[in-house]
């Protein structure tokens, strides 16, 4: 479904990353794991076309989209939650779930999808007018997560959910990304939280000084605490 080979991004003069390889196929969970500055950012970053200066190549399901902006990753059914949830300063919950079907074929749905997303994220339904930035900061990513659903994708880019969650709602969220697994849902994973990522994913890579310098299954590296030790202690 997704194909990545030799992908280089730059950061003014830094160089990044130094060709990235990996590959989604439909209906996987693959967790991308790795020390903080790996490049696991910059690589969900480059897949969404939000680093300038960027090589290689990314084809999504058959289409090249190197040369595409993000908008239109979106409408080919790509989405992405970034590490930071970008929820909109003075928007309604409401409103930031909006403006997550504007970048979709599907607004005309509006009020339909919207109620849908309500019965899946229950929190959310009982704060729909609310102020989305006065949200919790679990509630916030669970919003995060829903706009991205908005636009109905098929694949789904998560970075770091769980980060400075509480623990109950990391369950929540967990749960419903076995949910959406199940529901033929593909999801590219960056995960701190190693063994939460790697228990629900079917392969790993991981990456190190802007490279993938191991591929396995996941219950393989599950396994292998030296290769955890090695790569992914912070
Ligand atoms: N906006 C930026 N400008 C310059 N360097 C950056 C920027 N964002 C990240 N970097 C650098 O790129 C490298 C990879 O960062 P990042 O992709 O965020 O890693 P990770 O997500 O794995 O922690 C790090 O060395 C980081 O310092
Ligand atoms: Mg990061």
């Amino acid at each position: 479904m997704l194909k990545v080979e030799d992908l280089e991004a730059w950061y003014g003069r830094s160089y990044i990353l130094q060709k990235v390889n990996l590959h989604v196929d439909a209906g996987e969970v693959v967790s991308v794991i790795g020390r903080n500055g790996a490049g696991k950012t910059t690589t969900l970053r480059a897949l969404m076309g939000l680093v300038a200066k960027r090589h290689g190549r990314v084809e999504f399901e058959g289409r090249d989209l190197l040369g595409l902006p993000t908008h239109e990753r979106y409408r080919h059914g790509l989405a992405y939650v970034p590490e930071d949830r970008s929820i909109v300063p003075g928007l309604t919950v409401r409103e930031n779930l909006r403006l997550g079907l504007l970048a979709s074929p599907h607004l005309k749905r509006e009020a339909e999808i919207i109620e849908r997303l309500a019965e899946t994220f229950p929190r959310l339904k009982e704060r729909l007018d609310q102020i989305g930035e006065t949200l919790s900061g679990g509630e916030q990513q669970m919003l995060a997560i829903a706009r991205a659903l908005a636009a109905d994708p098929r694949m789904i880019l998560l970075d770091e959910p769980s980060e400075g969650i509480m623990p109950v709602l990391v369950d929540e969220m967990f749960e419903l990304f076995e949910k959406l697994r199940a529901e033929g849902m593909t999801i590219l994973l960056v995960e701190q939280s190693v063994d939460r990522a790697l228990a629900i994913s079917d392969r790993a890579y991981i990456m190190d000084q802007g490279v993938i310098v191991h591929e396995s299954g996941a219950a393989a590296l599950l396994a292998d605490e030296e290769m955890q030790e090695r790569y992914c202690s912070v």
